[in-house]
């Protein structure tokens, strides 16, 4: 365990994860993640994917939901988390659903040289509402041990809450995550050796989820 504010997300994560996918579900954040996959030009069949801080899966599975529905099978699908019990829920919901082939454990984004060596060379990095969790003065060193296990082409799709009026009080204190704004999150990305950043919105149907948090796709 490092540091104060790791151990806190673990706590945190332990207590509430019911909570956590009740509030998701209300606000239609899986829905809203599929859709977006659902139109990305990033998916392509034999895809080689990591979700980096899967927690219960919502990620993972809105991605797999989509790469199914574009017939685009993968050819691996692999994520980590820190959280154990964030970690049983996924594994239930992999079960209840009969999904197979989805490789989950348990992992600090803080110190990926305790992943497989096998999982690396990732065509495309996910990581949701997790980066949200560390100390900030270890944000770029996370970012760049993600980018470390992207292969030469690949990309990186980072989904993380914004700082405004509505996320102080809803996530900030609420889910006590730390938040950032644009230029932050781009400046974290460029120090930790990625060349090209690009924000994208959610679809339409989901531009509530614009006001939570921003959609950056990184690569280079
Ligand atoms: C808000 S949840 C997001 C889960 C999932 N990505 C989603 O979008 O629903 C935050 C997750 O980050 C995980 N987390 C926090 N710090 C972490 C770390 N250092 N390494 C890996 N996971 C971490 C927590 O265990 C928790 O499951």
């Amino acid at each position: 365990m490092r540091g104060d504010r790791t151990s806190d997300a673990v706590r945190l994560f332990t207590q509430k994860n019911r909570a956590y996918v009740r509030f998701v579900r209300f606000v239609l954040y899986p829905q809203g993640i599929r859709a977006f996959f659902l139109g990305s030009p990033l998916l392509r069949s034999d895809l080689r994917v990591l979700d980096a801080g899967c927690g219960t899966g919502i990620v993972t599975l809105a991605l797999r939901d989509a790469l199914v529905r574009r017939r685009l099978p993968p050819a691996s699908l692999q994520a980590f988390d820190l959280t154990p019990a964030m970690l049983e829920r996924f594994r239930r919901s992999l079960r209840a659903r009969g999904i197979e082939g989805v490789d989950v454990t348990q992992a600090d984004v803080l110190d990926l040289d305790a992943l497989p060596g096998s999982w690396s060379d990732y065509d495309l990095i996910v990581s949701a509402s997790m980066l949200e969790y560390l100390p900030r003065d270890r944000l770029v060193s996370a970012l760049r041990g993600l980018r470390a296990r992207l292969n030469r082409d690949g990309a990186f799709v980072l989904l993380m809450t914004r700082r405004n009026w509505l996320t102080r009080p809803l996530i900030g204190r609420w889910w006590q995550a730390n938040l950032y704004r644009a230029p932050e999150i781009e400046d974290a990305l460029r120090r930790a050796g990625f060349s090209t950043v690009a924000f994208r919105s959610f679809p339409p149907a989901f531009r509530h989820l614009d006001l939570w948090g921003y959609i950056v796709e990184a690569g280079g």
